[in-house]
């Protein structure tokens, strides 16, 4: 056998397109993605039909979402000659596809969902959930088993989706007797869950505590110096904390050289290290790593987005299409031959 007639396995992530990309995205799984595009067969989904889940008021920000996040994975390197990045809504096979799936989940199951549940108290949803939104885990399973995908690079938050899905996948099997489908692993990346700014639990862009993809040299410099550190450290030769340290977990995340960290942070409990100097480090840090992204962000042509957009969903939805006809089949309902 030679490598080319070796199946690749079959990666696929997404986003929602509902802000522009920033540190959190980058850590926990753009990076991952580049690095992935060069060894497995890759598919990066722009959702936006789940977008819509909780967007459903203001389709146009989706609509303008789903330029800015392409140009985000432009910038940070995933390339569409090596990776499938495709707009989730114009595959009409992932919503027939959901359609089969809503009859192998219970309500129940759904409730349940860790990661809808807080979604569902953050966005003040309380007992007046809309249907969509409870099943945008149903439909995240059709992302995933359409492209018959085995890896999912994504940050922590997305391990229940991913056991919903695999609950999906056994139940589909075992009820039409057949194995089309796939069960999927997740790929976490090397931080799972990066700091807000402001010391919250993680930065995102819903809380507008995030360090963006796209931010200017200025407001990256405002973002790092308005950082959390520790209360009680007020002149440099006062003893400081690096536990809760918003300054450090950054460090921790970006910073490369892990011995000259290691001695800062002894530097700083002792006393001695001053935030402003710490805080100097990160922007030089941060600086370094995005100043290339933000310019090849910005020497994207706009009229190009939409006719590579339009190339990776053709692309994507031809295996869509294929995975259909093996689902229509095990399930008795193919009826004739397309
Ligand atoms: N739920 C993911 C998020 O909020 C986005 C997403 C949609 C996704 N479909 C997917 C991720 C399929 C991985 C695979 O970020």
């Amino acid at each position: 056998m030679t490598d080319s007639d070796q199946k690749k396995k079959i990666v696929i992530t997404g986003d929602r397109p509902t802000g522009p990309l920033h540190l959190g995205h980058y850590v926990g799984s753009l990076q991952n993605r580049v690095e992935m595009q060069d060894l497995y067969e890759c598919f990066v989904m722009i959702a936006d039909t789940q977008a819509l889940s909780d967007h459903f008021e203001n389709p146009e920000l989706v609509a303008r979402c789903v330029r800015e996040v392409f140009k985000d994975y432009i910038a940070v390197g995933i390339s569409p000659e090596k990776s499938t990045i495709f707009i989730q809504s114009k595959i009409p096979e992932l919503f027939e596809l959901t359609s089969y799936y809503m009859n192998l989940v219970t309500v129940a199951r759904l409730e349940r969902n860790p990661t809808v549940k807080s979604e569902i108290q953050q966005k003040g949803f309380n007992e007046s959930v809309p249907a969509g939104f409870l099943c945008y885990p149903v439909s995240q399973a059709a992302d995933i088993t359409a492209f018959k995908a085995t890896l999912v690079p994504v940050g922590e938050d997305q391990l229940p989706l991913l056991e919903i899905t695999n609950e999906i996948v056994r139940r589909f099997n075992r009820t039409y007797d057949t194995d089309v489908l796939l069960e999927a692993k997740a790929v976490l990346g090397k931080v799972d869950r990066l700091v807000g700014i402001d010391g919250k639990a993680k930065a995102s862009k819903s809380m507008n505590n995030a360090i963006f993809l796209s931010d200017s040299q200025e407001v990256i410099k405002e973002k790092i110096f308005s950082m959390y550190t520790d209360p009680n450290h007020i002149r440099a030769s006062d003893p400081g904390k690096i536990e809760g340290n918003v300054v450090f977990e950054y460090l921790n995340a970006f910073f490369e050289d892990e011995a000259e960290l290691k001695s800062m942070k002894k530097r700083y409990e002792q006393g001695g290290l001053g935030d402003v100097v710490l805080k100097s480090l990160l922007n030089e840090t941060l600086q370094k790593l995005l100043n290339p992204i933000r310019e090849k962000r910005e020497s994207i042509e706009e009229s190009e987005i939409m006719e590579r957009l339009e190339e990776g969903t053709n692309r994507a939805r031809e295996i869509a299409r294929r995975t259909m006809e093996q689902v229509r089949n095990a399930m008795s309902i193919s009826y004739w031959t397309p």
